[in-house]
């Protein structure tokens, strides 16, 4: 949250207007927002998937375009090429976070980004072990000023958890990719069971943005981490979860260990049905954010569990 707190600090002014995607990481929404009440930065939020609906956003102060690759929990993906193009041909700075997909099978600065940005606790460090972040510039100049800016707000790393992180980034490539594989696994096997009613992963042909997953994240790796819907709803999911052996139950992401959270459950447990649904999830959604154990292993684990939900 600091590299994109100093990325949004850095670059902002009061009076400035931030197009932003719906549904981004919550602590994000709430500084935006936070930017909103107190600095006078407007903010109007867009699905990130309508190039049209960019446009008719735009206004003369617009300054910044702000996306994630991979929309959790739902896995939904940004189109970061038609989006950054509108953004460039209107002057209005990109940014998008990447944490999600990470570097391996997208490069948001080859699809036009001007700045990409990565927690570090996630994939890069790999072992849920180390907190950080990272922004990535296409431009030098913009760089030097926000690195300027982030001393200014002493948003540093320490240098344990910068050296843990670079030491994950040697690893990175193979955790992913079996990552990637353990997911798409996953999601074909969960797609064929009938306590569930959805499963959301972008390797999947059923998946809405299936064509943007093609050529954003390298032939369609749809990334690690993956949804499903249980029929049970919120009593399934807090069963499904409570029944797991091999995978844990915490809210992290990008661990080399398979972490399941119930948002309903846990993280979202304060909203209501109809709010739940307008942030994209129901009672009985339950994301799995795959680690890089032997896919039969975790595959027995789920397998257990959903059978307490039949
Ligand atoms: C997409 C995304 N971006 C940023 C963050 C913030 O990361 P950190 O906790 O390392 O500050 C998270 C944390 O879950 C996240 O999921």
């Amino acid at each position: 949250m600091s590299a994109i707190s100093t990325v949004l600090l850095g670059s902002l002014s009061s009076g400035d207007h931030v197009i932003a995607q719906r549904g981004l990481y919550g602590a994000t929404l709430a500084l935006l927002a936070d930017l909103a009440q107190r600095w006078g930065v407007e903010v109007t939020h867009v699905s990130g998937h309508d190039v049209e609906e960019m446009r008719a956003a735009l206004r003369p102060n617009t300054k910044l375009l702000y996306l994630e690759t991979i929309g959790n929990p739902t896995t939904r993906i940004a189109d970061l090429p038609g989006l950054f193009a509108v953004a460039r041909e209107h002057g209005v700075m990109s940014v998008v976070d990447n944490t999600f997909a990470t570097p391996v099978p997208c490069r948001p600065i080859e699809h036009g980004a001007d700045v990409v940005v990565h927690s570090t606790s996630k994939y890069i460090g790999g072992h849920g072990d180390a907190l950080g972040g990272i922004a990535v510039f296409a431009d030098r100049e913009r760089h030097r000023r926000i690195r300027d800016y982030s001393c200014q707000l002493g948003a540093t790393a320490a240098p344990i958890p910068a050296w843990l992180a670079l030491r994950g980034l040697r690893t990175l490539s193979l955790r992913v990719q079996r990552q990637c594989d353990n997911a798409k696994l996953l999601a074909e096997r969960l797609s064929a069971d009938p306590a569930v009613t959805a499963v959301h992963h972008p390797s999947l042909e059923s998946h809405p943005d299936r064509e943007l997953a093609v050529r954003l994240l390298d032939g369609g790796a749809g990334g690690g981490v993956l949804a499903l819907d249980l029929a049970g709803g919120r009593e399934a999911g807090r069963v499904f979860t409570d029944a797991l052996r091999l995978a844990l139950a915490a809210v992290s992401l990008g661990d080399v260990k398979t972490l399941v959270s119930h948002p309903a459950g846990t993280s979202h447990r304060q909203l209501d049905e109809r709010r739940l649904e307008a942030v994209g999830i129901e009672p009985g959604t339950v994301r799995i954010a795959v680690g890089i154990e032997h896919p039969e292993d975790l595959w027995a684990d789920v397998r257990q569990a959903l059978h307490k939900v039949h």
